[in-house]
């Protein structure tokens, strides 16, 4: 059992918890994720280890309320239990002789390059981000952001905070005006990534960070299976960082919409149980 030590709400609907595990924050790094399960009967999803502290033992995570686990983990209080945590899980991020990177996040993906971008400044690099989001309210972390970046940039898809625009319309200017960037991170919705990648040059290094649906996360139920540069990958053993000019992206846009159907249907025989 893992207990939650501190819960702060980032956005609408966008939470970080801080728990008690200190086992995984003892071992992760910058790009493994955790497997949990909220009681004995949850469905086991996975999340980034969004920061980690050796010392104190904890490990937060970021989560946008999506669907019925994360609402019911958003509603767990501080002094609360988790069931169970798997983790560290998935490869880190190869972040050595990298030295001048930018880290660009999208909606709730800026969650998951946080630990990217700490990690990247820890190692002496200079750090560009970019983080967008829809309006507003839905900007995190900026101040975070600010205090291990050399630059931020935030954009908004309606204009009501920083640039009124998408993330790429800044790195576009930033590749025309910077020639010494040597490697680019994304993260966000897969279109977002997409975009990122038929931007960059082929020479720059571009590296996203993909949340195919995952069942157990240890490789073998194949749930996870994504074509990287025509290769059969599993995203939880063999990412979930990848070059991001191998990714076949119209498969993952398949994937990820295969269960659309199932869950917007609702069975009258779950509404009688419900009531
Ligand atoms: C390696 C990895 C790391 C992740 N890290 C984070 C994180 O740090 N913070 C965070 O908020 N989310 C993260 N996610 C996504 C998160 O796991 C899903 O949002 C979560 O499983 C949804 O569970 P749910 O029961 O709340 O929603 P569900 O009811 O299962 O789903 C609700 C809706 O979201 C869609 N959906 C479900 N799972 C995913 C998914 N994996 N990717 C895209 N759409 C999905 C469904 O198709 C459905 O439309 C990560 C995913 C992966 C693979
Ligand atoms: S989640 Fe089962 S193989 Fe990756």
């Amino acid at each position: 059992m893992y207990q939650i030590v501190k819960k702060e709400v980032l956005a609408p609907s966008i939470k970080r918890v801080q728990v008690k595990a200190p086992l995984i924050a003892k071992k992760t790094k910058a790009g493994n994720f955790i497997i949990l399960r909220i009681d004995e009967v949850g469905e086991r999803i996975p999340l980034t280890v969004a920061d980690h502290d050796e010392e104190s033992g904890l490990i937060s995570i970021i989560f946008q309320e999506i669907g019925h686990t994360t609402k019911k983990l958003g509603t767990l209080e501080v002094g609360d239990y988790i069931q169970d945590i798997v983790g560290p899980l998935g490869n880190h991020l190869d972040i050595e002789g990298y030295k001048k990177v930018i880290c660009i996040g999208g909606g709730s993906g800026t969650a998951l390059l946080f630990p990217k971008v700490k990690a990247f400044h820890e190692n002496g690099a200079e750090v560009i981000s970019i983080s967008g989001a829809r309006n507003k309210e839905l900007v995190i972390l900026e101040k975070e952001l600010q205090e291990i970046s050399n630059k931020v940039y935030i954009t908004t898809d309606d204009g009501s905070y920083g640039h009124h625009g998408f993330v790429t319309d800044i790195l576009k200017n930033l590749l025309e005006e910077e020639n010494d960037i040597d490697m680019v991170v994304a993260i966000g919705p897969v279109p977002m990534m997409r975009a990122v990648v038929n931007l960059t040059p082929k020479n720059i290094k571009t590296i996203v960070s993909l949340n195919s649906l995952m069942v157990d996360g240890t490789g073998m139920c194949g749930g996870c299976r994504v074509t990287i540069g025509g290769e059969t990958k599993f995203t939880c053993v063999d990412g979930p960082a990848f070059d991001g000019h191998q990714v076949d992206f119209e498969e993952i846009m398949n994937r990820l919409s295969f269960y659309k159907e199932d869950e917007s249907h609702i069975c009258n025989l779950d509404k009688e149980v419900n009531e």
